[in-house]
């Protein structure tokens, strides 16, 4: 089915269609206008794009919930779980001799063996383990906070404190030392910001081969990193989450290197990139909403609520792809098996029916059933540590700051899968005496 054949009704028009294919759509905010269109007129329809599979989108939370929570019926890993146009796809196929996956992960597992390997790590992110490395936590929180008030006023926010903060938590639960964490910080970079020329540094945007070539050998770099690692903790086994992952078993045996490498990408790139995203976003509304930094500051119980409408607002991951596994009906739509579905994740987060007012930042916003984190089975493994990490940094960041304004645009990285923001230029006046 290729859906030229489709009724008007259900086709998407081209200028709505040309934004959810441009990175930088979704890097200056467009895409927030052709998502709102989409829930009014067409919350569940068909795009047809030059160079790209045809893909259903998905833009209304009730029905991202409902297709998440579906995994027997909507699978993440018969295709690319992130959205990518066709010639990359091809590359990626030749250069893994067939498969979608240039990392096999927990995003790309399906029924039965997902929840096998997810049991393999999860209980170092359940809630009663996360409480205990909130103490390890603050003490991290603590150090970027002087780092913060060091800088005498002006910074910019990123560097100094969003992108590194949650980069030593995740490091610090793996094992990996604090001399290698630039190494995992570069390769991060590369893997979400290949549509960047400034991330890719070849000054120009690369083509889709040439982004698939790019990624297998960031791919490549995380291989050599973590081979070494498995290694050290299959002979020495410490009280870290690498242990875990270099000794594990399914069914009864090791796993395979493919599936072992892909847990430790998986976890060290989602694990701080993502959370340095949400981080950011929240100074950098608190430091364009006076009244909302106000609010804060007076009520510090607000906190948990600043962290949840961030995640919100910033929702780092654009969206995730499934595939129907059988012809299935949706929302009043018939799509067929191995239609392509992208779960618009900012769409269902601005969504009228869940939310009152949802293009306004709230810190006091309550309920806030967001989306950012996904649903069902495939719910982000780290989300009580990534809600963790902000708490207690705006804890002991916002005692110490009088005000904060925005000192410049923040500018965000291009990407049809993961962005975040480039710099968060911030002035600052600090409280005096603490
Ligand atoms: C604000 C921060 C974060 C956001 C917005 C976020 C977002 C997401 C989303 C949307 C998914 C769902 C994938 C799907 O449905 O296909 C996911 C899965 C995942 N996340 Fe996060 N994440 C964050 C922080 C973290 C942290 C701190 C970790 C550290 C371990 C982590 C590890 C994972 C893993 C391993 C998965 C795969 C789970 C599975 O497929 O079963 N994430 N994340």
């Amino acid at each position: 089915m290729l859906g030229t054949s489709e009724p008007n009704s259900v086709r998407i028009p081209n200028d709505k269609v040309s934004t959810l294919v441009d990175p930088q759509a979704y890097a200056d905010g467009k895409i927030l206008d052709t998502y709102k269109w989409l829930r009014k007129h067409n919350p569940l329809g068909l795009a047809v794009a030059e160079g790209f599979d045809h893909f259903w989108v998905v833009t209304r939370a009730v029905d991202i919930r409902y297709i998440s929570l579906k995994n027997d019926l909507f699978h993440s890993g018969d295709t690319q779980f992130s959205f990518m146009d066709k010639g990359s796809d091809e590359r990626i196929r030749e250069i893994t001799g067939g498969s979608p996956h240039l990392v096999h992960s927990l995003v790309s597992m399906d029924p039965p063996d997902h929840v096998k390997y997810r049991f393999i790590a999860q209980s170092y992110f359940m809630p009663q383990s996360v409480r205990k490395l909130e103490d390890r936590v603050r003490e991290i929180a603590r150090e970027f906070a002087d780092k913060m008030l060091s800088t005498g006023g002006e910074c910019d926010f990123l560097t100094e404190v969003a992108l590194n903060y949650p980069l030593r938590v995740i490091m610090s639960i793996f094992g990996v030392p604090v001399e290698d964490e630039p190494i995992m910080l570069k390769l991060t970079q590369e893997l979400f910001g290949a549509q960047d020329p400034e991330v890719s540094g070849a000054g120009k945007v690369l083509s889709a081969e040439e982004q698939a070539e790019y990624l297998s050998k960031t791919v490549e770099g995380f291989h050599a990193y973590f081979r070494n690692l498995s290694k050290d903790r299959r002979a020495n086994p410490r009280d870290d989450l690498s242990s875990v992952i270099a000794n594990a078993k399914v069914d009864g045996k090791p796993i395979p290197e493919h599936a072992e490498m892909g847990y430790y990408i998986t976890v060290a790139t989602a694990g701080h990139d993502t959370t340095s995203t949400s981080t950011a976003i929240a100074m950098s509304q608190l430091a364009g909403n006076p009244d909302q930094f106000q609010k804060v500051k007076a009520d510090p119980s607000l906190i948990p609520q600043l962290v949840d409408e961030a995640i919100r607002w910033a929702t780092p991951i654009k969206s995730f792809m499934r595939s129907a596994v059988e012809d299935v009906e949706v929302a009043g739509r018939h799509l067929s098996k191995g239609d392509w579905i992208m779960l618009c994740y900012g769409s269902g987060n601005r969504d009228e029916a869940v939310y009152d007012d949802p293009d306004a930042f709230r810190v006091d916003r309550t309920p806030n059933p967001h989306v950012s984190f996904g649903s069902g089975p495939h719910i982000c493994l780290g989300m009580h540590l990534a809600k963790l990490e902000m708490r207690v940094l705006f804890e002991e960041l916002l005692p110490r700051l009088k005000s904060v304004e925005l000192n410049g645009t923040p500018r965000m990285i291009p990407s049809l899968f993961i962005t975040g923001p480039k710099a968060i230029p911030i002035k600052f006046v600090a409280e005096s005496g603490v």
